[in-house]
């Protein structure tokens, strides 16, 4: 269904059109002085020039064509040459109703679907997962339902880190600790253990302890690369051993996501597209796209007018080795046979920008995707402790992901149950629901691109533009249809009625632009821009819970107006926090 904004524009460009100008005027917008009206237009003023005309002598030629309307209650001409707008009750009332019935609350689904792919999460297996790999999981997560809502065909990818020096370090320390174990007996022949020689717990010390140790051993350095090499190379055991670290780590992944509410479509990774790499150096090599500069297999991706130095695209390390350019090249290559998508989105820490310059220069210059798609970097900010710098556990260690939410669903049962009206058990429960919320909120209510401070303090306060806040004003609205029902009251099929006070317009009015609101943060892929949406319509409805005796009113129908009303407000609410990625609990 069209926007408020839509409605009101076509209305406003017949008056220009009637009144004799010309209809490209007729812009209007959103008011900047709520206390005079709730939507202007400034097209006089433009139109002055071209007119050679008083712009208030347009504004008012103009308005005089607008005492009929049907959307505006009233439309004053002002000096210099505004019009000021307001809604007529009656009409916002019906485009309520009609946005309560319309499926998708009146977002019009994409007329040709694109097929898009979303690359996110990305953590490196068998490395703890850490707050740098939360974001791409929380950002990444919100702009897959956010485009899947418009009605495109989309895939998230995890694109697992698996394929790394991290492999060869582990391999080389267990080897260290059980060399008894087939896996490291150079021609062993037979079949290997189905079972894993460790556990995730074992696994979880095991990476550390072998990444400290390289750093302080050049020997050991030297066998884990050559491991590395060697694994790439198809060594059977160590490819066995490989294949447990997946398993035992995938596994604990798979668990971690679904505390984050985090869906992955794929869990495809690095060492899946391995495969394609011959054949795609080939190709780069036969076409001339690649040439050897001091050894390395390199790609050239420089244009003419880059301000700052683009280095070439690395496709061979001088001893042969594939790297984090050649791996992204091959998926691409996978990607484009597998699901020919029209529209990559990366969501990837912003350090990566040149990165992923480099490899969609190249795969654009080489053919190795089709010209038209769409291959889009969305590189997100540093997530930073409250000194400004990147983020980091009291004693000054990478925070790991599980610690942090264990520290901030703590901060949320100790805040429930200072007020507390549920038992334990469940506050335990509304504690990890809420405390999800809050950090993701925190996080997503920040521009991506932008570095943000992590405040536990801030972000679990029920007050002020947080998640805990958002989610208590579900849970009151929540509270209050339940009671109209148990009371005896119908919540189904009702209508909105006209609005009697300023604070319930207020709130329609804020309820009225969740489809326009939904298309700007479509086009512009900025969940910052909903955050900001709810905020504003939990505000207005707050302020009209303050003001008005809902439940006590006594004139039926306005009753059942108000609670058509609330409903309606829930249901933008509860869409908007399960495009965010996370969800409301019963009660709080
Ligand atoms: N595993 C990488 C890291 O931890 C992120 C992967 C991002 N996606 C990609 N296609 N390169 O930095």
């Amino acid at each position: 269904m069209k926007t408020l904004l839509m409605l009101i524009t076509t209305e406003m460009e017949q008056a220009f059109k009637a009144a004799g100008y010309e209809e490209s005027y007729a812009k209007v917008t959103l008011s900047n002085r709520p206390d005079l009206c709730e939507y202007q237009c400034n097209g006089a003023m433009a139109a002055a020039k071209a007119y050679k005309k008083a712009p208030i002598m347009i504004a008012e030629d103009v308005t005089e064509y607008l005492r009929e309307s049907a959307c505006f209650s009233s439309a004053e001409a002002v000096k210099p040459g505004f019009i000021n707008l307001k809604l007529k009750p009656a009409f916002v009332a019906g485009f309520l109703n009609e946005m309560a019935e319309a499926g998708n609350l009146g977002v019009e689904q994409e007329k040709e679907p694109k097929t898009i792919m979303i690359d996110y999460g990305g953590p490196n297996v068998a490395k703890p997962l850490h707050v740098g790999h939360l974001r791409s999981a929380i950002i990444g997560e919100s702009v897959k339902r956010i485009v899947r809502f418009k009605g495109n065909k989309v895939t998230g990818d995890i694109h697992l880190g698996d394929w790394g020096y991290q492999m060869g370090l582990i391999i080389t320390e267990l080897e260290k600790r059980k060399p008894e174990l087939p896996y490291f007996i150079e021609d062993y022949e037979g079949e290997y253990p189905e079972e894993a020689p460790f556990t995730i717990g074992e696994l979880e010390e095991i990476y550390p302890a072998a990444s400290a140790y390289a750093k302080e051993h050049e020997e050991y350095r030297e066998k884990a690369l050559q491991a590395t090499y060697e694994l790439q190379n198809g060594r059977r055991g160590y490819r066995a051993v490989w294949k447990h670290i997946m398993n035992v780590s995938v596994a604990d992944l798979k668990k971690n996501y679904q505390v984050l509410n985090v869906d992955f479509d794929l869990w495809k990774g690095e060492a899946d597209v391995q495969k394609y790499i011959p054949d795609m150096v080939e190709m780069l090599k036969e076409k001339g796209f690649a040439h050897y500069d001091d050894g390395a297999l390199v790609v050239d991706v420089a244009e003419e007018d880059d301000n700052k130095a683009v280095p070439p695209c690395m496709i061979l390390k001088s001893d042969g080795a594939a790297l984090y350019d050649t791996t992204d090249l091959a998926t691409l290559i996978e990607r484009e046979s597998l699901y020919r998508p029209d529209q990559i989105i990366y969501v990837v820490d912003k350090r990566q920008e040149l990165h992923f310059v480099q490899v969609f220069r190249c795969a654009k210059k080489t053919g190795i995707v089709r010209p038209e798609v769409e291959l889009k970097y969305l590189g997100f900010g540093t997530m930073n402790g409250k000194d400004g710098k990147p983020f980091k556990t009291r004693e000054g260690g990478v925070m790991r992901l599980e610690n942090l939410l264990r520290e901030i669903t703590e901060e949320m049962m100790k805040k429930i149950m200072d007020n507390r009206t549920v038992t334990e058990d469940e506050a335990e429960a509304t504690a990890q629901i809420v405390g999800l919320a809050a950090v993701k909120y925190g996080d997503l209510s920040n521009q991506a691109s932008k570095d943000y401070i992590f405040d536990v303090d801030r972000f679990t306060s029920f007050e002020g533009n947080t998640g805990p806040y958002i989610l208590y004003t579900i849970v009151r609205i929540k509270s209050i249809l339940n009671k109209y029902q148990e009371n005896g009251g119908a919540a189904d099929a009702l209508r909105i009625q006209e609005p009697c006070g300023g604070s319930e317009k207020a709130l329609m009015l804020e309820t009225a632009k969740f489809n326009e609101m939904f298309e700007t943060v479509y086009e512009e892929i900025a969940p910052h821009k909903m955050c900001a949406y709810i905020y504003d319509v939990a505000n207005a409805f707050n302020k009209f819970y303050h003001e008005t005796r809902i439940l006590a009113e006594e004139d039926e129908g306005r009753k059942a107006g108000y609670i058509a009303l609330l409903k309606l407000t829930k249901e933008v609410l509860e869409v908007c926090i399960d495009l965010l990625g996370f969800e409301a609990p019963e009660r709080m």
